[in-house]
Formats: C-alpha cells, sequence, structure tokens
C-alpha cells in the first residue's frame, strides 16, 4: 500500500510455556522492530503489537507435568519473555496477554458474531476420550504405533521419527498419554470453519492478487496448501484451558488456540488505544491502515489462509497488507531446538553481554533467514563486532570525533568550500539513505543492514581520502571543510542506526551531544550546525576475543550434551574429589559364601561375605533381581570400611558395588577373571 494513513505491526504472539531463543528473535521480532523503529523516525502514526499466547495444549500439559496450574506457568514466562523484549530494545507499544479478560471478552464476542452469521459448520464426529480421566484427548496426548514407519512413539498429530502428519486415528494401537489407557471413541461436537468455501469465494484470488508484493517463500507455501485445497477447520476443542465456546450447553470446550490468538492482536490493540486515548478500531477497520504480520515461516498458514478468513467472515475488518515471514535460523550448521537444548537463550545472553546487545542486533539482522534458512555463528558475531562495528563504524566515528577535540576544541568547524569530491561523497550519502528506505519498505532487512553500514564505510574512506591530519599545518580551511563533512556523516549515521542498533545510535547522539532526528535528515548537509560542541569522545565498540566466542560454543555443546544424557537417564555428574577423600575407601575383592533373603521385605539380602581379611554379613537391596541360589560363590567389590549399619535388625558391615543403569537395572561389579579374596580395588 502506498502512503497509508496508519500502520498496525504485528509480531506473532510467544506461547508463554518457554523462554526465548535467539530463532525466535530472527523470525519474527527483530524485523518487525527495525521496520517500526524506521517508521516512527519517519514520524509515521504506528501502533507496534504483540502479546503472550497463553492457550493451547502444550501448557496444559506442561502444567500437568509440573504439577500445577496453567496460570502459573504463563504468569511466569509472560514476565520473562516480556523483559526478554525490552532487553534487546525490541519496543511494542503493548506486550499483552490472552489470559486477559479483555481478550476473552473480544475473542468470545468475534466467535459468536460468526456464528450467529452462520459462518460455522457444525458437525458430530467420535473422537477419543480417556474414560479414567474423563476427557476428549488433544492429538499431542494420544501416542501409538505409526502406520507409515511404524515408529511405536508417534503422536496423533505427527510422527517425530518419520515427520508424517497423522490423525489420531490413524495411529495403531492407541494409548493416552494421561491415564495409560486404551482410549475409547466418542461423539462430540464442534465448530468448523469453511475454508474450501472461501477458497473457492475469495481466498484464492485475494493470495494470487499478492504474487508480486508478498515474498515468495509466502506466496509460494500459501499456494501449495491452495493447491492441495483447503478443508473446514475445527474452530472448538474439548478442553478446559482456554476461552470458552459462548455457546449454550458447550460446557467444557473452548476456543482453538488458533482461533483465538490472532484475536489477541485485536484485544491488544484495544488495550493499548484505552490505554493512549486513541480509537482501536481505526487501526483494524479503516482501508487505508497497513496491516503487517511479522512471523516465523511455521506461522504462515494462519497468518495466510486462516486469520484473513475470519476476518472476512466477520465482515468489519481490513485484511493484512504483507506478512513478510522469515525461513528458521540455524545455530552453528545445526537446528535450533529447545528440546535438544541447542539455542542461545535471550536472557543468558543479556545476562552475560549485557553491552553488545546491538553487536547480537547487528549479526542476527545480516543473517536473517529472509528466503531460506540461514545460520547463525558465534566466530560470526565477534567477525562482525571486529571487522564491521569496530573497525568501521566505531574507527570512523572515533577519528571524526577525535580530530574535531584536538583541532576545533569539540565544536563544529566551519564548512566553507565544498571540492566536488565532497559533493560526490554527500550524494552518495542521500542516496545510501534512499536505497534504505527501498529495502527497509520492502522487507530486505539483511540488504538494508548492509547500506547502513556503508554510510560509516562512506566516512571512513571520506577521511582516508582527505586525510585532515596531513593538511593542518597548510591549509585549516580545508580541514574545517572536511570535519564539518564527517561530523555531518556521523549525525547522518546516528539516523540511520536507529532501527538497526538503537542502543549504539543512543550512545553517538549522546557523543554528538544531539537529541534524536527526524529520518529525512539523513544524508543532508546542515545536520549540525557550526559552533555546536560535541561531547568528549568514547569508543562506540569494544573487540571480543577470540577466548570469548570460543567459551559460548563449549556452553552450547555442553548444554546439548547434559539434555542428551539426562534423556537417556544417565545421572549427571558428581563434583570433584581429591585423592586423598578417594583413597579412604578401602574397597576388597570379596566372595559370596551364603545368601538369603530378609523375611517382609521385597528388595533386601542377607549375605555373608569373606572378605580375605575377616567373614562378615551385609544387607544388600538386590532381591527384586537376584536369587540367593545363583549368587553364592560369585566374587564382588565390597567397601569393607564403612561405617557398620544396622538395616531391618541387622548389622551390615560394608557395601556390595553394583552398576545401576537408567532403568534401574543391576550388575555386581566383579574381577573379570578369578581373583585372590583381599584383593585391594584402586
Ligand atoms: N504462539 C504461536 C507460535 O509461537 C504464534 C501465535 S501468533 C497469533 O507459533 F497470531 F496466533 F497470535
Ligand atoms: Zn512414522
Amino acid at each position: 500500500m502506498k502512503d497509508p494513513k496508519r500502520y498496525l505491526v504485528t509480531s506473532a504472539l510467544p506461547y508463554a510455556n518457554g523462554p526465548l531463543h535467539i530463532g525466535h528473535i530472527a523470525g519474527a521480532y527483530l524485523p518487525a522492530d527495525i521496520y517500526v523503529r524506521y517508521l516512527r523516525l519517519k514520524e509515521k502514526d504506528v501502533a507496534f503489537i504483540c502479546g503472550s499466547d497463553e492457550h493451547g495444549v502444550p501448557i496444559t500439559l506442561r502444567a500437568r507435568n509440573e504439577g500445577v496450574s496453567p496460570q502459573k506457568i504463563v504468569d511466569k514466562y509472560h514476565e520473562i519473555n516480556k523483559k526478554a523484549f525490552k532487553d534487546l530494545g525490541i519496543e511494542f507499544d503493548i506486550y499483552h496477554r490472552t489470559s486477559d479478560p479483555l481478550h476473552h471478552q473480544t475473542a468470545s464476542d468475534f466467535f459468536l458474531t460468526l456464528y450467529e452469521k452462520g459462518e460455522f459448520i457444525e458437525k458430530e464426529e467420535e473422537q477419543y476420550y480417556d474414560e479414567k480421566e474423563q476427557q476428549f484427548l488433544a492429538d499431542r496426548y494420544i501416542v501409538g504405533i505409526c502406520p507409515k514407519c511404524n515408529y511405536d512413539n508417534a503422536y496423533g498429530d505427527q510422527c517425530e521419527q518419520c515427520g508424517t502428519s497423522l490423525s489420531p486415528k490413524e495411529l495403531i494401537d492407541p494409548v493416552s498419554a494421561l491415564s495409560g489407557n486404551k482410549p475409547q471413541l466418542k461423539k462430540t461436537r464442534h465448530w468448523y470453519l469453511p475454508l474450501d468455501k472461501y477458497q473457492e469465494q475469495w481466498l484464492e484470488d485475494w493470495i494470487d492478487s499478492h504474487r508480486d508484493d508478498w515474498k515468495a517463500n509466502v506466496y509460494g507455501q500459501c499456494k501449495s496448501w491452495l493447491n492441495q485445497k483447503l478443508q473446514p477447520r475445527a474452530v472448538t476443542r474439548d478442553l478446559e484451558w482456554g476461552v470458552p465456546v459462548p455457546v449454550k450447553g458447550t460446557e467444557g470446550k473452548v476456543l482453538y488456540v488458533w482461533f483465538d490468538a490472532p484475536i489477541g492482536y485485536i484485544s491488544a490493540t484495544k488495550a493499548w488505544a484505552d490505554a493512549h486515548g486513541k480509537d482501536w478500531e481505526k487501526y483494524w477497520k479503516d482501508k487505508d491502515t497497513s496491516l503487517v504480520h511479522f512471523i516465523g515461516k511455521d506461522n504462515i498458514v494462519f497468518h495466510c489462509l486462516i486469520f484473513p478468513s475470519m476476518l472476512n467472515a466477520h465482515g468489519e475488518y481490513i485484511l493484512s497488507d504483507n506478512v513478510p515471514a522469515n525461513e528458521f535460523l540455524n545455530l552453528e550448521g545445526d537446528k535450533l531446538s529447545t528440546s535438544r537444548n541447542w539455542a542461545v537463550w535471550v536472557n543468558e545472553f543479556v545476562k552475560e553481554f549485557p553491552d553488545k546487545i546491538d553487536v547480537l542486533r547487528y549479526t542476527l539482522a545480516a543473517n536473517f533467514p529472509e528466503q531460506k534458512d540461514n545460520d547463525f555463528t558465534w566466530k560470526d558475531f565477534q567477525t562482525r563486532n571486529n571487522n564491521e562495528l569496530v573497525a568501521v563504524m566505531g574507527n570512523f566515528v572515533n577519528r571524526a570525533l577525535v580530530l574535531t577535540k584536538k583541532y576545533f576544541d569539540g565544536k563544529v568547524p566551519e564548512c566553507s568550500e565544498l571540492t566536488d569530491y565532497d559533493r560526490d561523497i554527500l550524494s552518495r550519502a542521500a542516496t545510501i539513505k534512499e536505497d534504505l528506505e527501498n529495502s527497509i519498505e520492502n522487507f530486505k532487512f539483511r540488504e538494508a543492514v548492509k547500506i547502513a553500514m556503508d554510510m560509516a564505510r562512506l566516512g571512513n574512506k571520506y577521511l582516508a581520502d582527505t586525510e585532515p591530519w596531513s593538511l593542518y599545518e597548510r591549509d585549516i580551511g580545508r580541514v574545517q571543510t572536511i570535519l564539518n563533512v564527517s561530523l555531518q556523516i556521523t549525525a547522518s549515521l546516528s539516523i540511520i542506526i536507529e532501527p538497526f542498533l538503537p542502543f549504539t545510535a543512543e550512545r553517538l547522539r549522546n557523543l554528538l551531544n544531539i537529541s534524536k532526528l527526524n529520518w529525512e535528515l539523513a544524508g543532508k548537509l546542515d545536520i549540525l550546525g557550526v559552533g555546536h560542541e560535541i561531547n568528549k569522545p568514547k569508543h562506540l565498540f569494544q573487540k571480543i576475543e577470540d577466548e570469548t566466542v570460543e567459551k559460548q560454543v563449549e556452553k552450547l555443546k555442553e548444554a546439548r550434551r547434559k539434555k542428551e544424557q539426562e534423556a537417556q537417564g544417565i545421572q549427571p555428574a558428581k563434583e570433584n574429589v581429591g585423592f586423598e577423600d578417594f583413597s579412604k575407601l578401602d574397597i576388597r575383592v570379596g566372595e559370596i559364601l551364603e545368601a538369603e533373603r530378609v523375611p517382609k521385605t521385597k528388595k533386601l539380602m542377607k549375605l555373608a561375605i569373606d572378605t580375605g581379611l575377616d567373614q562378615r554379613t551385609v544387607v544388600a537391596g538386590i532381591a527384586e533381581q537376584f536369587n540367593p541360589e545363583d549368587i553364592k560363590g560369585k566374587q564382588v567389590s565390597i567397601a569393607v570400611n564403612l561405617e557398620p549399619k544396622k538395616i531391618k535388625g541387622i548389622q551390615s558391615q560394608g557395601m556390595i558395588l553394583m552398576a545401576e543403569d537408567s532403568e534401574g537395572n543391576l550388575t555386581f561389579l566383579s574381577p573379570g577373571n578369578e581373583t585372590q579374596k583381599g584383593a585391594v580395588v584402586k
């Protein structure tokens, strides 16, 4: 849309059931923040909307596992994520939440409007029901054998082994993940959005109309869905947690999370408008509003097909102008993954690198997965910082400021006569500003961040070519002009880097002793007046050492290793002990002479052991896995100098060493061949 009256920009509402990592940020949040900061610099009317998505099955599942209420889970992560965005300088106008009563009301009303207009198809169908837990089972709660690959732990919506999407009824031998019982099919009534009908009536035409202005990856994915023909989609679920279905006789049913969540954009806009004396309806219902959704590629179908269908069915709303979805970001060549703990977590990054937020923003922006998946590496983080931010931008700004301080006492010198070369530099600065506008307005942020850096490159080159330090003795007038031009470029830089590097832009403004300037000034010659006094020069960026990034890569691998071991049930390592402590233990090879179960216990066995030193009695918790007959005569390892202890009235002198695997299976630590009794284990 050319020159809309106002902008409504949304970023996908993150689920409030876990912390954010850099993949999320690169997908839907940083690009949006860059876009919005740019619009604000252009003094556009813009509302930037986000918040927590607090419904859905994974949240209830997590709450159940931890034995707390879903509300408790979302309260925790709402705060954590809200803070993570703030720390990264991602400045929403509001960070709302879908458990808020205003949202429940808004989503409920929205459903009711469609219901009363007769938009939904009402269908009764058989779905799996857990008799013991007395509830219908969400797809994720049902596990069974995959009909495609025979994997025995496939979910009702997908097999994680072969990636096939499934429906619960396709699973072989389904089991309820709640009770472990076999679920029963039972009739239930639900409401469906007739996407097939919309496809025919208008949806396909609408998508087609965006063939040229939407990104190829977004348009392509929509077309591929449409080519497979859309099916009616259930917008209600049998679940306790969510927005209750506002129809009589539907207790125990809520709106499907993907129905209520995008309405969260609307309720958040209402909450924001209420707080700021604005009219929310202008942003959602006026044709002169440009609505832009920033999302990751897994959300495309919901934002490009389903949500527009909902809005259009309602009738009063505008549809999105663009949905610049990103692909996925990888990390060190491997898929980012919460479950495998392969991620750079935002909250950890801000704690460890509080002064390097902009370096992260810069590195992410330079690597946005705009057309295809892309990679973040710590090495690249270091290189971008050292070779670009420090060596180009930091260096240029510092030279311009230091020279001004040195030659002109920190005051902007006069610009007497411009040479052709100066004019050329200035016209290139003006071009940079225009190119930048083009890139940002077309959602090409990788290109944009590179162009922004060109301004610093230009300044650097200008100083290198004109060498004012070698002219000071001979031609002070020329030096004045060169530094004036250089300072104007630093001021331009302070404007154009603001969308990408807001913290640096602020530091630069402080150095230049100026306040935030309007975008249109960028590339101009007279931003700073003659005689304006700048502040004491300071470096904008610091070098990052090899050691720092190597440590981060190690940390990543360590975290993944821990998670893998945890998944295999391997006990975490204990703290180190000195050799001194270890050698205090006296472990010997002994032989089991007699064995009998301890009466009235399940686990305990009373053993008579020949330790080579003496004969003694030991009580061991092995009776569930061994028969007394089978272990008689066996050589074992025994700790002989443990303090004796009474167990079930029997004095136990020492401990038999056993290996226990993650399933609790026990194995004796016996010598590999017949050994002298009393031999020392060390
Ligand atoms: N919570 C979803 C996700 O993280 C995104 C929801 S976007 C909304 O994938 F539009 F539904 F709000
Ligand atoms: Zn499979």
